[in-house]
C-alpha cells in the first residue's frame, strides 16, 4: 500500500496505475479503524480494480468540539489493517490539504437543497453535521475521481444525504452501500465503543434488539408510532440507556412513515445515549425490490 499525504502525489500516483475500462473504488473514513471499515475495504477489493481509502478526521463536520479533541486516532493500527485488506493507495492528509482555502469556506456543495434529508434526525441533532459531511465527501470525490464509492449502512441518514449530492451535482460516480458489521450481542461497531465501560458496553447490545423488534412488528403490520413508543420505553427503562429518538422512516424521505403508505424501504433509525458516549443505529425493516 502506498501513502500519499497531499493530493496532488495521490492524483499523479493513480493517474499513473489507472488504465482505460479500470474501476477505481474509494473508502473514506475518519481512522480508528475496525471490522466494519474493512468490510468496505473488502466490498472495494472484490468489485473494483484499484482500492483507494482516505483516513481524514474532518473538523467541519463535528458540532461539538470536545468530540473532536477526543477522536481517537490510531495511525498505526489502521495502515495495517488497511494493508491486510489489500488497500493499494492511502490519502492520509492533514487539514491545509484538503483545505487549501480553509476549512470554513462555505461552499456549493455544502447550500444545494437537500429537502428534508438534513434538517431532521441527526440533522436536528448536530447542527452543521451534514454540512461538513458533504463539504469533504465532494473534495475528496474532487481528489480521488472514483468509479465507485463505498459507505456503510451503519450512517443511514449520511448515505441519504451523500446520495442526493452525487445526483444533484451528476457527478457520476456510484454508491455501494455495506451492511452494518456488528458484534456478537448485535452492537454496531462503532470508534465510539471503545469509550463505554464494561456495563455500559453490556446494555448498549439491547439497541439493536430493539430496531429488531421494531423491524419485526412492521413486517407483522403493527402500527410504526406504537413500535415507536415501545422501543423507547422498553430503551430507557434500562440502566445508562437514553433513547433520543427511535423513528420508523420511508427511507427516500427520511419522513415518519405513515402505516399502509407504499414505499420501496421502510427503516427504523435511532440514536441512544449510553452514559456519555452517542451511538446511532439503524434496521431496514423491509426492501420492495433487494438487490
Ligand atoms: P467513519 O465514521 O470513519 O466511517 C467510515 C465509513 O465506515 C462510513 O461509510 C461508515 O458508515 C462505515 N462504517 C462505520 N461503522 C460501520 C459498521 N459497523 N459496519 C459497516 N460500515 C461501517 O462516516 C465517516 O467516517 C465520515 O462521515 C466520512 C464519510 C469519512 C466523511 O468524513
Amino acid at each position: 500500500m502506498q501513502t500519499f499525504t497531499t493530493a496532488s502525489a495521490l492524483s499523479e500516483a493513480l493517474a499513473a496505475v489507472r488504465r482505460p475500462g479500470d474501476t477505481v473504488g474509494f473508502v473514506p473514513t475518519m481512522g480508528a479503524l475496525h471490522r466494519g471499515h474493512a468490510a468496505l475495504v473488502k466490498a472495494c477489493r472484490l468489485e473494483c480494480d484499484v482500492t483507494v481509502a482516505s483516513i481524514f478526521v474532518n473538523p467541519t463536520q463535528f458540532n461539538e468540539s470536545a468530540d473532536l479533541e477526543t477522536y481517537p486516532r490510531t495511525p498505526e493500527s489502521d495502515r495495517a489493517l488497511l494493508e491486510a485488506h489489500g488497500c493499494d493507495f492511502l490519502y492520509f492528509p492533514e487539514v491545509d490539504d484538503v483545505y487549501p482555502d480553509g476549512p470554513d469556506t462555505e461552499s456549493l456543495v455544502m447550500n444545494l437543497d437537500y429537502g428534508t434529508l438534513t434538517d431532521r434526525l441527526e440533522g436536528a441533532h448536530r447542527p452543521g453535521h451534514f454540512a461538513g459531511v458533504v463539504q469533504v465527501v465532494h473534495r475528496l470525490l474532487q481528489i480521488v475521481e472514483p468509479d465507485v464509492l463505498f459507505l456503510g449502512q451503519k450512517d443511514y441518514q449520511q448515505v441519504a444525504v451523500i446520495r442526493r449530492m452525487v445526483s444533484l451535482l451528476d457527478l457520476g460516480v456510484r454508491l455501494h452501500i455495506v451492511p452494518t458489521v456488528r458484534e456478537q450481542d448485535g452492537l454496531a461497531l462503532s470508534s465510539r465503543n471503545r469509550r463505554l465501560s464494561p456495563d455500559e458496553r453490556l446494555v448498549a447490545g439491547k439497541i439493536n434488539q430493539h430496531l429488531g423488534a421494531v423491524a419485526a412488528g412492521l413486517r407483522s403490520g403493527w402500527p410504526a408510532r406504537e413500535l415507536e413508543q415501545l422501543a423507547i420505553r422498553g430503551m430507557a427503562a434500562l440502566p445508562a440507556l437514553k433513547p433520543e429518538y427511535v423513528e420508523v422512516v420511508d427511507g427516500h424521505t427520511l419522513l415518519p412513515y405513515q402505516d399502509g403508505d407504499p414505499v420501496e424501504e421502510l427503516t427504523v433509525l435511532t440514536a441512544v445515549r449510553v452514559g456519555d458516549v452517542r451511538l446511532i443505529d439503524n434496521r431496514i425493516a423491509y426492501r420492495a425490490n433487494p438487490s
